[in-house]
């Protein structure tokens, strides 16, 4: 598809730009999810639905209203330009029309009166919700970029990819989100599941999300927060009835420990990587980075930098900066013999 844009016209260019990073803005880099891009309209969760039926009545009325504007607008030109035979003089001037200006104050006074009862109880309708006993509950962290994912009582942690259970009309179960920040402010949008909320350090924030659908859903942090920002993906991940537990179950495990994989176990634990991430059941506890206990089963690197497989995880080691410009992951600076270790070792990690 082409458009014509004059070079000289700097203006229509700029429309162009904003038009187009408006419309990417909501688009991750991946569109696999259960309905490819995202999509406000597309919902597949109670608060989300709330927001879109709220978003197409504010349309709705603004069209409406641009409907008759632009529509008397056409009229007045089209009905009172200049005609051959005009003979010059201006037309009859109204002044201080009392039914004309009372109109023009108290329609528009009741227009917002309406929307902003609607406001009001939308907002009420998303943010009271209290989580029933049977919520699954998560405390999701923002860190420089990428996210952290505990959840308290199943005693797991994990990163970038939140698993929830679907959430049925016979069985709903909505999950609850506490959200923190370790450094700047993030926010955690994924639009087809709820709006957006800020996580803010010092303060703790929450929403909620109840999927009614299983199937990968994509979001993206939505508050500028340094140079990586825009590689700072989430994926939710739904799972049908009963399937959560199951990935619950295996999350909750220790790191496997598979002797073949010694050489580059050995290898994780004399460097540095031991001090940033931590594998359940070994002596890496480090808290900067996010965990890798279970790092096979994820679908991306990186928060959303790279899909997850093996060329992928030995590219990131290798030199992480050249997947993620500005990562706070460093280079380690290994030897090919020891890449091939380490690697092998991390590949078990399922
Ligand atoms: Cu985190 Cu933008």
């Amino acid at each position: 598809m082409q458009f014509f844009i004059p070079n000289n016209c700097r203006l229509i260019n700029k429309a162009w730009f904003i038009f187009f990073a408006l419309g990417l803005s909501a688009a991750p880099v991946f569109a696999d999810g259960p309905s490819g891009v995202t999509n406000i309209f597309k919902t597949y969760s109670t608060p989300a639905r709330a927001i879109a039926n709220y978003t197409i009545l504010i349309l709705a009325v603004c069209a409406v209203i641009f409907v008759i504007v632009t529509g008397l607008l056409f009229y007045t030109v089209a009905r009172f330009r200049h005609r051959r035979g005009d003979d010059g003089r201006e037309p009859a001037q109204v002044y201080g029309s009392n039914q004309i200006e009372l109109a023009w104050t108290v329609i528009p006074i009741l227009i917002v009166f309406v929307l902003s009862l609607v406001t009001a109880r939308t907002i009420a309708e998303v943010q009271n919700a209290g989580p029933p006993s049977n919520a699954l509950k998560v405390t999701v962290v923002g860190h420089q970029w990428w996210w952290e994912i505990r959840y308290p009582d199943l005693n797991i942690v994990t990163a970038n990819e939140l698993h929830v259970p679907v959430s049925e009309t016979a069985q709903p179960r909505p999950s609850f989100l506490k959200l923190e920040s370790a450094d700047v402010a993030h926010s955690f949008w994924v639009p087809q599941l709820a709006g957006k909320t800020d996580l803010i350090p010092n303060r703790e924030n929450r929403m909620w999300i109840e999927p009614t659908v299983p199937g990968t859903y994509l979001g993206n942090c939505a508050e500028y927060c340094g140079t990586q920002h825009a590689r700072m993906l989430i994926r939710v991940i739904v799972h049908p009835a009963g399937e959560f537990e199951k990935w619950a179950a295996a999350q909750q495990s220790d790191a496997v420990n598979d002797a073949q994989a010694k050489a580059g176990r050995d290898v994780f634990f004399s460097t540095s990587c031991v001090n940033c991430h931590t594998i359940k059941g070994t002596e890496a506890r480090g808290k900067f980075g996010p965990d890798l206990t279970h790092l096979m089963s994820r679908q991306t690197l990186g928060s959303g930098a790279a899909l997850n497989t093996p060329e992928k995880v030995r590219a990131w080691v290798r030199n992480p900066q050249s997947l993620k410009q500005g990562c706070y992951m460093p280079d380690m600076q290994l030897t090919d013999e020891e890449m091939d270790q380490l690697v092998r070792y991390l590949l078990t990690l399922n």
